[in-house]
């Protein structure tokens, strides 16, 4: 029987990559930096991601490849070690890497280092997918703390539109392109099925947890401060967020796109659905 490997597999895309492949009854290997806490389904064979330590990719057919680092430093050992092995491989891409532009051309330190591992996996010689997803739904949970303690969220560029996707679409995609035919050398731009402001977010998040919430406009200045004094957002992470979010209210809003139903045969999920079914993290009751 074939073997998927999952790289990143503990992440909100690629724990649910693993889980919908072992739910197919498929042979999956798994990476973790902490296998032991991993907690994914019994069954899945759960490695360090050490992809050139000896009988890592044994057996592997395809692999879906994401990119945790803040470099493309690691991207030729890793390539080359798939390369050696494996027949197909499926990568998220991030960043806002934009199609077409040579990854030195891409307008910024994340975009470039996403690009060059798209390059790379292109030019391998192995059946290449990338997936470019839109804003994860999960990014909202950055305001669950907020939306803990009260009904007002404080953030800068609140008219800033987005076409939030729920993770889970993305790994349906990802399975499609992982175990079917039809997806070499695609590169499949996915998004959820409407496009919201950061404003409109708050106010659907508030609907599906029964709270009226409202967004309160920051300054890009207070949100910066606001965000470093969280140990979870480094330096860099905040400049290149509060540089996207410029960026995007510079640019006409996206526009949703139809990848995920002609790929999956479902439509894409809405932020409605995705924030009841985390309701907890909000502090609410599920319903
Ligand atoms: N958030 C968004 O809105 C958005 C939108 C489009 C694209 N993206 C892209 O999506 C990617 C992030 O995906 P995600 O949110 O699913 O991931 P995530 O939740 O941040 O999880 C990261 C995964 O990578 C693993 N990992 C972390 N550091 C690692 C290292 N040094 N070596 C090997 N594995 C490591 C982690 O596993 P362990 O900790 O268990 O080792 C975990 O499984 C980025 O490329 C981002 O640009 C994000």
């Amino acid at each position: 029987m074939s073997t998927y490997l999952v790289f990143g597999a503990t992440g909100n895309v690629g724990r649910r990559v693993a889980e919908r492949l072992a739910r197919h009854g498929a042979a999956v290997r798994a990476t973790s930096r902490t296998p032991d806490s991993a907690k994914l389904p019994p069954g899945v064979e759960v490695i360090t991601p050490d992809l050139a330590a000896p009988g890592a990719l044994d057996g592997v057919e395809a692999a879906f490849l994401m990119w945790p680092f803040h470099s493309a430093r690691p991207a030729g050992p890793i390539v080359a070690a798939l390369q050696r092995t494996v027949r197909r491989v499926v990568f998220m891409t991030g960043g806002d890497a934009r199609p077409g532009l040579a990854p030195d051309e891409q307008p910024t330190p994340p975009a470039r280092w996403h690009a060059t591992v798209e390059r790379l996996i292109e030019l391998s010689g192995m059946e290449w997918t990338v997936l470019s997803p839109s804003t994860f739904m999960a990014n909202t949970l950055w305001w669950s703390e907020q939306i803990r303690a009260g009904d007002t969220v404080g953030g800068a560029f609140g008219s800033v539109a987005m076409t939030p996707i729920h993770e889970d679409d993305i790994a349906a995609a990802a399975v499609h392109a992982l175990t079917e035919p039809g997806h070499a050398g695609r590169r499949h731009t996915l998004t959820g099925p409407e496009t919201l402001t950061q404003a409109e977010q708050v106010r659907v998040i508030g609907e599906a947890i029964g709270r009226p919430l409202r967004w309160q406009e920051l300054t890009p200045a207070d949100e910066r401060a606001r965000l470093l004094a969280d140990p979870d957002f480094p330096a860099g992470f905040v400049e290149d967020l509060l540089a996207g979010y410029a960026a995007m209210a510079a640019a006409p809003p996206p526009v949703p796109t139809h990848t995920v139903h002609d790929i999956t045969g479902a439509p894409a999920t809405p932020l409605s659905v995705w924030a009841a079914e985390h309701a907890a993290d909000f502090g609410a009751v599920p319903r």
